[in-house]
């Protein structure tokens, strides 16, 4: 079954509390959290106290998506504010492999996150030290963009590397997913999209998670 990521940044930031209560009662497992630097990403989303306050409300698996730069500068300040899975970028980290490490060794599940631009080939001597690759389907920095079609071939092909290989990673989609073409990036491979607009913008968020979460089961 898939798991199903509401992204946080996609919800009304004026009802935080209630926002979160749809999340714990709705059949997701995890919530996504995305933190943008300004640099890495040409966008300023939310920071370390907003974190911190959400997690505590949250029952589900913090999932932090972090768009920044020397990501390793706030790995354990992640920790502290709740995090349970701490995604960095490949394109931001010279390092990559110290930093996977350092997130691992606070207790914290470690991704690796790829821009759509970047090859999949990339992460051949990476994939056996993260928990979870996150293949960015649309360029990070926004919510509510088109999900980019060439990302199907780059989740079948890391599909085949991970299972090739006879690894655990689990293959987390984000950007751009919405009730049409959820089905098709579940078949090509994935294990978690991630959803914003889609969720957080439906009438019935709850269900537009359960029929994503049904999808999934087909
Ligand atoms: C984009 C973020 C995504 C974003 C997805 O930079 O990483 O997590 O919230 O939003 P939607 O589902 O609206 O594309
Ligand atoms: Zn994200």
């Amino acid at each position: 079954m898939a798991i199903i990521a509401p992204s946080l940044l996609a919800a009304n930031f004026l009802a935080l509390a209630e926002e979160c209560r749809m999340v714990n009662e709705s059949e997701a497992q995890w919530l996504h959290l995305d933190v943008m630097d300004g640099r890495f990403v040409p966008n300023i989303s939310f920071g370390l106290p907003v974190i911190k306050q959400v997690t505590q409300a949250n029952k589900k698996v913090s999932d932090v998506h972090l768009m920044i730069l020397e990501p390793e500068k706030y790995t354990s300040a992640f920790k502290d504010a709740g995090a349970d899975i701490l995604s960095i970028h490949l394109e931001a980290c010279p390092h990559l492999h110290r930093n996977i490490e350092q997130i691992r060794s606070l207790g914290m599940k470690a991704g690796v996150a790829i821009n759509p631009h970047t090859p999949v080939l990339l992460l051949k001597d990476i994939l056996a030290d993260v928990d979870q690759v996150c293949i960015m389907s649309v360029n990070p920095g926004f919510g509510g963009q088109k999900f980019i079609p060439h990302s199907l071939a780059k989740i079948r092909e890391l599909r085949t590397m991970i299972d090739e290989k006879g690894l655990s990673v689990k293959i987390e989609v984000d950007g751009g997913i919405t009730l049409e073409n959820a089905a098709s990036v579940l078949k090509a491979g994935a294990d978690v999209l991630v959803v914003g607009n889609t969720v957080f913008s439906s009438p019935d968020p709850k269900e537009t998670i359960r029929q994503l979460v049904s999808l999934s089961a087909s």
